[in-house]
């Protein structure tokens, strides 16, 4: 295992230990509201500080992008490697005792994900990719699905819940997309969403607004399991935008067909 991903692997456990302690008492927790629909616990920001702690121990210059501290962070400002960070996928979820959430990690260099660790701490699922060297769960190699056709296709996906503004974009899509596939999911981590894809469990996803932290472990993974991932007109802009579509190549490119039909003007790409 390529050094800087082992560092990440025992950041991402130390997280889980204070994830997992917290679930056992979840009537106990202190929510904080950021915003409209977008909750923060004291274990978010425990956990974001502990995979800190880890990751700048051993690599002090990195620059750090993570979803509780902003970019406050960028100590290290003019390193070309970037940690980004989401500690507690899914919050909204673990608030509720439903066990579905993950801390992803990635390493960026000049943006571009090359290292990708994504732990699901309730289920002991550690999904981990370096590039180039192929994407695995606890230690096995995974692969995409191979699915070839929609209708046989399960799709997972995220509702918009924090912004509407495309909304009927969106509704379209599903309409679309709930006649034609075999079905569709929101379990509610993105992060997970994507490793779900790499590993097969899902032959596609498509979300609107996602943050690099939601993104940049989970691209990796699908990119290294042999998937492809891209914008809603299939290039790279992303990580920018937030509006991904991922899946095995035949049915990135037939989801790629339906959401790209439906794009409004002020959609971004
Ligand atoms: C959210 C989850 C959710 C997705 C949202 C994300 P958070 O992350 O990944 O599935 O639909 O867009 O913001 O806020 O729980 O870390
Ligand atoms: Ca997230
Ligand atoms: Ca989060």
């Amino acid at each position: 295992m390529h050094p800087a991903l082992n560092i990440m692997v025992n950041a991402a456990r130390r997280a889980s230990k204070i994830i997992n302690r917290a679930a056992l008492d979840i009537e106990h927790l202190q929510v904080t509201i950021k915003r409209q629909s977008d909750f923060v616990t004291e274990v978010d920001k425990a956990a974001e500080a502990a995979i800190i702690e880890v990751l700048r121990d051993a690599y002090p210059d990195y620059g750090i992008l993570a979803e509780e501290s902003g970019e406050a962070l960028g100590r290290g400002g003019g390193s070309e490697y970037q940690w980004i960070i989401d500690p507690l996928d899914g919050t909204t979820n673990f608030i509720h005792g439903f066990p579905q959430y993950a801390i992803s990690i990635a390493l960026a260099h000049r943006g571009q994900p090359i290292q990708a660790t994504v732990y699901d701490p309730g289920r002991n699922e550690l999904f981990t990719a370096s590039k180039g060297g192929g994407a695995f769960l606890n230690e096995r190699r995974i692969r995409v699905s191979k699915c070839l056709k929609l209708e046989k296709a399960l799709i997972g996906t995220g509702f918009p819940y924090r912004v509407y503004d495309h909304i009927d974009a969106y509704l379209a899509i599903f309409k679309e997309l709930a006649r034609k596939t075999a079905g569709i999911r929101r379990p509610g981590a993105a992060a997970l969403d994507l490793a779900y894809v790499a590993c097969g469990r899902f032959d596609g996803f498509w979300e609107f607004g996602l943050s690099p932290w939601d993104m940049a472990g989970g691209v990796l993974l699908i990119a290294e399991a042999g998937g492809l991932v891209g914008d809603l007109a299939g290039n790279d802009s992303y990580l920018e935008s937030g509006n991904l579509v991922a899946g095995n190549p035949r049915i990135f490119a037939q989801l790629l067909q339906v959401i790209d039909s439906h794009r409004t003007p002020g959609l971004r790409a």
